[in-house]
């Protein structure tokens, strides 16, 4: 067996299945659509659901995949162990009625042992306790060793999820080495050690489990496996983890090289960056299917994900916002499979920046706090911080606990966390007491927490949220019925809102509704939120979102009939206190699906102060390039001229050469300039420049000390012919200049001049 690099293995599993007549098909977005029961798509089958269940027809009866998961039970433990991650690629040959356990088995078989290169005597085959048929495929068709298959339980190896399709399974597992084992005497494959690794699993979904607890056989049984991408890598990289295995090792070398850190030098260090690699994993995918970042549901793991990576860029000490930059070298990584990453990039980099940015303004209020109590207790000589006070840094600013404790830390002070901890199990009761059902699914395995983040109780997101609804109202008026919300980012006094639509949106109708908004809002309309009987609330006209589950009991936001939706959040009393709305940006987001960004309160403020300094700084650029231009207009005037032979007039008077020259500038250099050129033409030579510009002409004579000589005084002739132009004017022998305003004899200027010279 050799080295394999992940995106080899990946496209070494999909050509072999498609050689056995599979259907390749990409990888589904990690949201799952028109399922309920999941938050987010968590295994190869998830997404495939309807074509098991029959609800829908597959393009294929074979069908192979890679896709991207994400399991979030676990998410605590990532970092602290280096087995744990939130994101991973599953790889997965499906059967919808077609082939069956012959076929599964014997190509798992194969693709290890031939295309993998697996050693066959490293390779473990559990099945499920009384599943006598896989055994015997095992043993008779494949060629397994008997004393290298286990029967397992029902936990371990048979596949259901309450009632439907299921059935047995049967895993594919590969030996370390003795090196790896826990040494005890019932070491082998199912045991919690590291010895054997659990990479292939094939599901024989041959039941159909009713309400009743019956295993019914299915007409046409199905196939559904699943092999762990990374775990793949891991063996055939022959190194012990996912944070090992190529592409992923190159992300972290990325963070640690901006924290200037390396790993597998210090515990804390390492388990820093495996949260930060396996989260901006998790969450470049999540942004680029779409996830935004908000207080519910997916929006708020995607969240939760994106703050612990930053809060552990800070701990490393990266100060400023540094997902982006890292966000960059995921999308690299994974080019290959997942060329959307690429398209989407600048917008995912925006999300990831934008989150990142508000909870780093967290953390530095919170700090501004935490070092007036640092010095509060340094005065009193305890080594505490109370918890009622780290509490309220926590309830408050959002200032998480393990940052407080890190910090206090390195002062030697500890904290109270008894107290804390009971002040935070108070503040939950309250949080689910006066939480209504606002779940958008129900998977019991994500048991992340759904209260919501302190980390946002801010009137700005209120005043965004509120925005929401009515920006939502406004759009179904100018636009039509059809806009429902499909999805939406609230921040704080910033928000986005995804909709159907399917034609280009014209300025003007961006305008009426941004004016709609704001005439609801200048009409101050009270906001009621009340809880009603889910009939009642539709009685009323409430507007519901497909994507949401509700109760029976609603919570209806009724912003005195402007709008009534169903919702959950938080909302300010009267629509006034939203201050302001302004849309800052129109743009498609996918196929006939537009997004509308804008600003409410005091980021519209922030938008004023920022538009202002952009246009000083515009202004500022306009007059350093008028003032380069001018002087560059000057230069060419000056050479045009001087160079402008053809349209002087010249005359030998005597031993003196005499020329006049009329151009339409009174700039005196390049008057100057020109009357130089013409009278370098002869040793004695006088020169008269006449510049007409605006109504009002300048004029100079320059003349060559040869002429002088030969009697001529530039001096004198300028105050005489600047009489005639109603102007003043002198200077020396060899150069003069004057200036007029009676431009009604300027063209006597040239005759007057040569008469003198006569
Ligand atoms: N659906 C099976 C799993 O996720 C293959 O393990």
């Amino acid at each position: 067996m050799n080295y394999m690099g992940l995106n080899d293995i990946r496209e070494k599993f999909l050509s072999f299945f498609e050689s056995k007549n599979h259907l390749r098909l990409a990888s589904s977005s990690l949201i799952p659509q028109n399922d309920k029961s999941l938050l987010l798509i968590n295994s190869g089958m998830a997404p495939l659901k309807d074509y098991f269940t029959g609800a829908q027809t597959p393009p294929s009866n074979r069908v192979t995949t890679c896709q991207k998961c994400i399991r979030t039970p676990d998410i605590e433990r990532v970092g602290i162990t280096s087995r744990h991650g939130t994101f991973f690629e599953m790889l997965g040959n499906f059967s919808f009625g077609d082939y069956f356990k012959k076929d599964a088995t014997a190509w798992a078989w194969e693709f290890v042992t031939k295309v993998m290169e697996l050693p066959v005597d490293r390779i473990w085959i559990s099945i499920y306790l009384d599943d006598d048929e896989a055994f015997e495929i095992w043993t008779k068709n494949v060629g397994v060793a008997a004393d290298h298959i286990v029967r397992l339980g029902k936990e371990d190896n048979f596949w259901e999820h309450g009632i439907g399709p299921c059935g047995p399974c049967s895993e594919l597992h590969f030996d370390r080495g003795e090196e790896y084992g826990c040494g005890s005497e019932n070491c082998g494959v199912g045991c919690d050690c590291d010895r054997f690794v659990e990479f292939w699993n094939l599901v024989f979904t041959q039941f159909n489990k009713t309400e009743s607890g019956e295993y019914l056989p299915l007409d046409n049984p199905n196939i559904d496996t699943g092999m762990g991408l990374e775990r793949m890598a891991c063996i055939m990289q022959g190194v012990d983890n996912l944070f090992e295995v190529d592409t992923i090792k190159n992300i972290m070398s990325a963070i640690a090289t901006k924290a200037k850190v390396e790993y597998k030098k210090d515990e804390k260090t390492d388990i820093s960056l495996r949260i930060i690699t396996d989260h901006i994993r998790s969450t470049v995918f999540m942004i680029g299917d779409g996830v935004t970042p908000s207080n519910e549901g997916r929006g708020y793991v995607l969240r939760r994900l994106l703050r612990r990576a930053a809060r552990h860029g800070w701990l490393l000490g990266i100060k400023d916002a540094f997902l982006h930059d890292i966000a960059e070298v995921v999308i690299e990584q994974n080019l290959i499979s997942y060329p959307e990453l690429n398209e989407k990039k600048a917008y995912i980099l925006s999300v990831l920046k934008l989150e990142e940015n508000r909870f780093l303004t967290t953390i530095e209020q919170g700090m501004q706090i935490l070092n007036t109590f640092i010095s509060q207790i340094s005065q009193n000589e305890i080594k505490t911080l109370n918890g009622d006070d780290a509490f309220k840094l926590y309830d408050t600013y959002g200032f998480p606990l393990d940052l407080t404790k890190e910090i206090l830390s390195e002062k030697g002070i500890d904290v109270d966390e008894e107290t804390f901890n009971i002040k935070m199990q108070q503040q939950r009761e309250l949080a689910r007491n006066a939480r209504v059902d606002e779940s958008s699914w129900d998977n019991a395995n994500d048991d992340y927490e759904k209260q919501v983040a302190p980390a946002e109780k801010s009137e700005a997101n209120a005043r965004a949220h509120s925005a929401t609804h009515l920006l939502h109202a406004a759009l179904r008026k100018v636009l039509g019925e059809h806009v429902l919300q499909k999805g939406s980012y609230v921040g704080d006094d910033v928000l986005h809102f995804d909709f159907p639509h399917f034609e280009l949106i014209t300025p003007e109708q961006i305008d009426k509704v941004q004016s709609i908004v704001n005439e609801n809002i200048m009409k101050a309309l009270p906001v009621d939120i009340s809880e009603m009987p889910i009939d009642e609330a539709k009685a009323k006209g409430a507007m519901a979102l497909f994507s949401e589950k509700y109760g029976d009991t609603v919570r209806v936001v009724d912003m005195s009939g402007v709008s009534v939706e169903l919702c959950s959040g938080r909302h300010v009393n009267n629509t006034g206190q939203i201050g302001l709305f302004k849309i800052l940006s129109e743009s498609g987001v996918a196929a006939g699906v537009r997004r509308i960004e804008a600003v409410t309160g005091y980021e519209i403020l922030n938008y004023i102060n920022v538009q202002n300094s952009k246009f000083d700084a515009e202004i500022d650029r306009f007059k350093t390039e008028i003032k380069q231009k001018n002087s560059e207009i000057k230069k060419l005037k000056s050479s045009a001229f001087s160079n402008d032979n053809d349209a002087a007039t010249t005359k030998t008077i005597g031993d003196i050469t005499a020329s006049v020259l009329q151009i339409d500038t009174t700039d005196i250099e390049i008057l100057r300039n020109a009357a130089d050129a013409l009278k370098s033409k002869a040793e004695s030579a006088i020169a008269l420049v006449i510049g007409v510009e605006d109504g009002s002409a300048k004029f100079v004579v320059s003349a060559t000390p040869s002429a002088i000589e030969n009697g001529v005084n530039a001096g004198e002739i300028v105050k005489h012919l600047s009489g005639i132009i109603g102007g003043r004017g002198g200077g020396k022998p060899n150069f003069a200049q004057a200036g007029g305003a009676d431009l009604s004899r300027i063209s006597d200027l040239s005759d007057e001049f040569f008469t003198m010279l006569n």
